[in-house]
C-alpha cells in the first residue's frame, strides 16, 4: 500500500484508523506476531467440527489480537487463549484434537479451554515448551492417557486444572515439584493409585481437587505444611481409613471440605468444630460411626451439612448455626424425633434431606420460618403423620418432595404444588381421595401402596407409580368398571 505522497490527507486517516482499531481492540494491536498467527491457524486447523463459531473470527491476515478468545497484553503478543464452549447451550462445542504449534504462542501466560466436550488426544506436550506459561485451565473435554512422569518440569505453573477429562493411571510422584501452585484440580478423570506424599510440598497451594477418580489408599498426612488451603475435594473415590490427623492443622481458613462417597472409617473427629471459616462439610456415603462431636455447636458459619449414608448415632447435637441452606442427615441411625429447631429457624434453607432419621412428628406441627426457598425435601422413611397440603401450598420453588414410608394421611385430589415441581414421592403412605390431574406435569410421580380410589388422570407414569392402592382404576392400571 502506499501511503507516502498520494494525498496529504491519507496519513492522517492512517492515523485516525488505527486509533479508532486501537479503541476496539483494546489489546492495542492492529496485527500480531507471525508466530502466534500461525499457531494459532494450526489450532484451528485441527478443530474438525465448530458448529456454533467459536472460532469463526480466526481468519488469516486479520488481527489475530482481536479475534475470539485471544488476549495480548503485551503488544502484539499474545499473553492468553480462552476457548469456551457454554455447557448449557447445544452445539457449543468443539472436536477435533489441540495442535501441537500452540508451542509458538511463546509469550502465552494463560491457557483456558474449557467445556469443549469434544476435544481429544493425550496429555498436551507443548505445555512444555511454554516458558511464560502460568495458569492452564483444560476443563470438561475429553483428554486421556497417561499424566507425564515429567509434570514436575512445569513447576513455574500457579494454576492447573485438567478437571472433567479422561485421564488414566496414577498422579506422577513428580507432581511435588510443583511449589508454585495454588490450585490443583484433577477432578472427575479415571486416575488410580494413590495420592502421593510429595504433595505436602505444595505449600501455596488454596484449593486442591482430586475427587471423582478412582484413587485408593488412605487420605495422606500431608496436610500440616497447606496453610493455605481454603477448599479440598477428595469426593467419589476409593480412599479407605480415618481422617488424619493433620487436617486439624486447616481449622483457621478452610472453607470447604469435600470428602464424600469414598470408603473412610472411624469417627468424625472433634477438632472439626474448630473449623471457625467452614462452609461446606461433605463426609457422606463413607462408614463413618459414633456420635457427632457436640462441640459442632461451634461450626456457625456452616451452610452445607452432608453426613448422610453413614452409620452415626444419636445424639444429634443441637447447632447454632444462623443459617444452614442445605442439610443432609439421612440413612444413618439417627432418632431424631422432630426436625431440628435449628433447621426450622432457618430463613435460608433451601434444601432438606432428614430420610430415616426417626422423626415421629404430625406435618402440619412443622412451621418452618420460611418456605419460599426450599428446593429439595427428603423425610422418607420416618413416622410422619398428618399432611403437607399447607406446606405444600406455601412453596414456590419446590423441585423434589420425597417422603415416601410414612404415615402421612390427606386428600391427595385437593393437593396443591408449586408449578416447578418435578418430583413427588408418596409411596406407602396412607394417602386417599382421588389423583389429580395436575401430576401430569411432574418427570417423576410414585404414590403406590396407598388408599387412593378413582379414575386416573392421563399420564406417562409406569404402573408401578400407582400399585397397591384400594380402587384406582384407568390406564396404565386396569380399566375403570362402568
Ligand atoms: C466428537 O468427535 C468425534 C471424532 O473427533 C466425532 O466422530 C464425533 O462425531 C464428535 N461428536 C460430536 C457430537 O460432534
Ligand atoms: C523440578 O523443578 C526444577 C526447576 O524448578 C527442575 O530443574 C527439575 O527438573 C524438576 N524435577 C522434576 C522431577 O520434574
Ligand atoms: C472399605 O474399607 C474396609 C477397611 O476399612 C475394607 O475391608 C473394605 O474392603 C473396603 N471396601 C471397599 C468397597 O473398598
Ligand atoms: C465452643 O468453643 C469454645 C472455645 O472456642 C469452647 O469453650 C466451647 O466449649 C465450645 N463449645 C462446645 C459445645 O464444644
Ligand atoms: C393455598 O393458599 C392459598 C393462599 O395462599 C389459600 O387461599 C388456599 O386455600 C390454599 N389451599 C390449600 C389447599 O391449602
Ligand atoms: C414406587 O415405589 C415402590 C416402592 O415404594 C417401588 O416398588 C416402585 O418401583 C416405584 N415405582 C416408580 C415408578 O418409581
Amino acid at each position: 500500500m502506499n501511503t507516502s505522497s498520494s494525498s496529504s490527507s491519507f496519513p492522517l486517516f492512517i492515523f485516525a484508523a488505527i486509533i479508532f482499531l486501537r479503541c476496539l481492540n483494546p489489546t492495542g494491536a492492529a496485527t500480531c506476531h507471525p508466530d502466534d498467527e500461525a499457531g494459532l491457524l494450526a489450532f484451528k486447523a485441527g478443530i474438525t467440527r465448530d458448529p456454533s463459531g467459536i472460532l469463526s473470527s480466526w481468519k488469516k491476515g486479520t488481527a489475530c489480537c482481536s479475534w475470539n478468545g485471544v488476549t495480548c497484553l503485551t503488544g502484539d503478543r499474545v499473553t492468553a487463549l480462552t476457548v469456551a464452549g457454554q455447557s448449557d447451550v447445544a452445539g457449543s462445542f468443539l472436536s477435533g484434537t489441540i495442535s501441537p504449534s500452540l508451542a509458538k504462542l511463546q509469550h502465552l501466560d494463560g491457557i483456558y479451554f474449557t467445556d469443549l466436550k469434544n476435544i481429544t488426544g493425550s496429555f498436551p506436550q507443548f505445555l512444555f515448551r511454554l516458558p511464560k506459561l502460568i495458569y492452564v485451565y483444560i476443563e470438561n473435554n475429553r483428554l486421556s492417557g497417561p499424566l507425564p512422569v515429567n509434570i514436575g518440569s512445569l513447576s513455574q505453573f500457579e494454576a492447573f486444572s485438567l478437571e472433567g477429562n479422561r485421564f488414566t493411571g496414577p498422579i506422577p510422584s513428580s507432581i511435588s515439584n510443583l511449589t508454585r501452585l495454588s490450585q490443583l484440580n484433577l477432578g472427575n478423570n479415571l486416575l488410580t493409585g494413590t495420592i502421593p506424599l510429595g504433595i505436602a510440598n505444595l505449600k501455596l497451594m488454596s484449593s486442591l481437587n482430586l475427587g471423582g477418580n478412582r484413587l485408593t489408599g488412605t487420605i495422606p498426612d500431608v496436610f500440616k505444611s497447606m496453610t493455605e488451603l481454603r477448599s479440598l475435594t477428595l469426593s467419589r473415590n476409593r480412599f479407605s481409613g480415618n481422617l488424619p490427623p493433620s487436617i486439624a492443622s486447616l481449622s483457621p481458613i478452610l472453607r470447604f471440605l469435600e470428602l464424600g462417597q469414598n470408603n473412610l472409617s472411624g469417627t468424625i473427629p472433634s477438632y472439626l468444630s474448630r473449623f471457625k471459616a467452614l462452609d461446606t462439610l461433605d463426609l457422606s456415603r463413607n462408614r463413618f460411626s459414633g456420635i457427632v462431636p457436640k462441640s459442632f455447636a461451634n461450626l456457625t458459619k456452616i451452610f452445607n451439612l452432608d453426613l448422610s449414608h453413614n452409620l452415626l448415632t444419636d445424639p444429634f447435637p443441637e447447632l447454632f448455626v444462623k443459617g444452614i441452606e442445605s442439610l443432609d442427615l439421612s440413612y444413618n441411625q439417627f432418632h431424631l424425633k422432630m426436625i431440628p429447631k435449628w433447621v426450622t429457624s432457618s430463613p435460608i434453607i433451601f434444601s432438606l434431606k432428614l430420610a430415616k432419621c426417626g422423626i415421629k412428628m404430625r406435618f402440619d406441627d412443622w412451621k418452618p420460618a420460611e418456605t419460599y426457598f426450599y428446593d429439595f425435601i427428603d423425610l422418607s422413611e420416618n413416622e410422619i403423620s398428618g399432611s403437607p397440603a399447607r406446606f405444600l401450598n406455601q412453596t414456590e420453588y419446590l423441585v423434589e418432595f420425597r417422603a415416601a414410608g410414612n404415615k402421612l394421611r390427606f386428600d391427595m385430589g385437593k393437593l396443591k404444588f408449586a408449578k416447578t415441581l418435578k418430583t413427588l414421592d408418596l409411596s406407602r403412605n396412607l394417602v386417599f381421595g382421588k389423583v389429580p390431574a395436575t401430576v401430569a406435569g411432574l418427570k417423576t410421580l410414585n404414590v403406590s401402596r396407598n388408599h387412593l380410589c378413582g379414575k386416573l388422570p392421563a399420564t406417562k407414569f409406569p404402573a408401578s407409580a400407582f400399585a397397591g392402592n384400594d380402587c384406582l382404576c384407568g390406564s396404565p392400571l386396569s380399566p375403570c368398571k362402568v
